[in-house]
Order: structure tokens, then C-alpha cells, then sequence
């Protein structure tokens, strides 16, 4: 594990992260796989966690053995469709839905001078972050739609790095999503694995919540991490 002192910047996910979206996500997709008639379960629910639109439908389909059923062009439709409920869902969305712990974290994160960039897949985030009212913070993003590489690859959560012109090891990655750590790890930043440690078990770090986003308990973990490196 890095040492908490050469840490400069941290590389957040959006859905699940930030905000309590990723129910939203949910939803949206289990009423299009209802439609489908591709039975919906939690564990499916979790593996489309931090996967791109297309590649989430794809997923579905799969799932469903539909996987061949469906031309490109049906397949853009179901995508838009699942797209306009999320949208649907958002609406009327505010501050309410950042997720507890993450205001505080982020101003303080500003306080200590640490750069932040966003690595989200979603090609909402700028709508979800003005909505939420932390446009303000994150003016590093990736864009999603300039990647060739969906997560687990490491491509977007390096990109999070290159933005803030940092290194990886100068950067801390926080995602609830297994494929959003194996990111995070594979380009090289220390990972916190917000959620279920059993689902998350390639974190550096586990949290179970975002309340216990702090830069204390993060420099304790890492301590901790070192002791037993
Ligand atoms: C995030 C969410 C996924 C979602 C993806 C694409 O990674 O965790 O559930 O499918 O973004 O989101 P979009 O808003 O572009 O459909
Ligand atoms: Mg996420």
C-alpha cells in the first residue's frame, strides 16, 4: 500500500458513489428486463453496477439466453428507452440524494487541496452532478463517450489520474461497483470499495458506507495496509 502522504488526488465514481443513482439505474433496467421477459435478479442487479449503457443491455439480454434475439438497431431503442425511464427517474432529483458523509468529504477534500476528478461511465453525470449541486467540485471528468474501454479496463480511471496531471500512485479511486475497483486497481491508484466487502474483496480499502469517508479513517486504513504489506 502507498503511503498516505504522497497521496494527491481522488478519482470519484458518480452512481452509488456520490449519489444514490444507482437505484435509479436499477430500476430502470429491471423494468426494461421485464419487458424483455429476462428474469430479474440482485445479482444481476449488481453486475450491471458501473457498466456502460450498451454493455448493460448486452448483459441483460445474455442473462435471458436473448443475447442473439435483437438487431443493432432494436437493441439502440431498448438502450434509449431504459434511458428516457432513468431520465424519468431523475426528474425532480436534488441534494437529498447525495449519498450521507459525501458533502463534508468533498469539502474537505478542497480544504486539504487535493485535486478531484470523476471516472464515471455514465453519460449523465453532468446532469446528475448540476442537479445535485456539485458541478462546482468536479471540474476534471472524463468523458465517457471518448473511452474504448469499459470498466473493469483501466482506461477510465487513468484518464480520472492524467486529467489532474498526476500520477496513479499519487491518486486514491473510490467505487461501489467490483468491475470500478478492478479499474481502479489495474491502472495502478489505491482502490476504496464502497458496499459489501464480500463483493468488493479486491478493495485496498472497504467501506460499508459513505459516512465513513473520511481523510482520518482513509489515512488509518492505509496505515493499517502498510503494517501488514
Ligand atoms: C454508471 C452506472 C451504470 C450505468 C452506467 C451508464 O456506471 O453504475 O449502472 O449503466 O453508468 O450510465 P448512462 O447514464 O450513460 O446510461
Ligand atoms: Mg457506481
Amino acid at each position: 500500500m502507498v503511503d498516505f502522504k504522497n497521496i494527491k488526488g481522488f478519482v470519484f465514481d458518480l452512481d452509488g458513489v456520490i449519489a444514490d443513482t444507482s437505484v435509479y439505474h436499477s430500476k430502470a433496467w429491471h423494468q426494461l428486463a421485464d419487458e424483455l421477459g429476462v428474469q430479474w435478479s440482485e445479482d444481476l442487479a449488481n453486475n450491471l453496477k458501473g457498466v456502460s449503457r450498451m454493455d448493460s443491455l448486452e448483459l441483460i439480454l445474455k442473462t435471458g439466453g436473448k443475447e442473439n434475439d435483437y438487431t443493432q438497431e432494436e437493441k439502440e431503442k431498448y438502450a434509449a428507452k431504459k434511458n428516457t425511464n432513468y431520465l424519468e427517474l431523475l426528474k425532480g432529483m436534488n441534494a437529498s440524494a447525495i449519498l450521507p458523509g459525501i458533502s463534508d468529504f468533498l469539502t474537505s477534500l478542497e480544504e486539504h487541496d487535493y485535486k478531484l476528478s470523476l471516472a464515471s461511465a455514465s453519460k449523465n453525470s453532468p446532469l446528475v452532478l448540476e442537479q445535485l449541486g456539485l458541478a462546482q467540485y468536479f471540474k476534471e471528468k472524463v468523458d465517457p463517450s471518448t473511452l474504448k474501454h469499459g470498466k473493469p479496463d483501466p482506461e477510465i480511471f487513468a484518464r480520472g489520474a492524467e486529467v489532474l496531471g498526476l500520477k496513479p500512485e499519487e491518486c486514491i479511486g473510490i467505487e461501489d461497483a467490483k468491475v470500478g475497483v478492478e479499474s481502479i486497481n489495474s491502472a495502478g491508484e489505491t482502490s476504496i470499495g464502497i458496499g459489501d466487502p464480500n463483493i468488493l474483496n479486491e478493495a485496498d480499502i472497504n467501506f460499508t458506507s459513505t459516512t465513513d469517508l473520511t481523510l482520518n479513517n482513509i489515512q488509518k486504513a492505509m496505515e493499517v495496509g502498510q503494517l501488514n504489506d
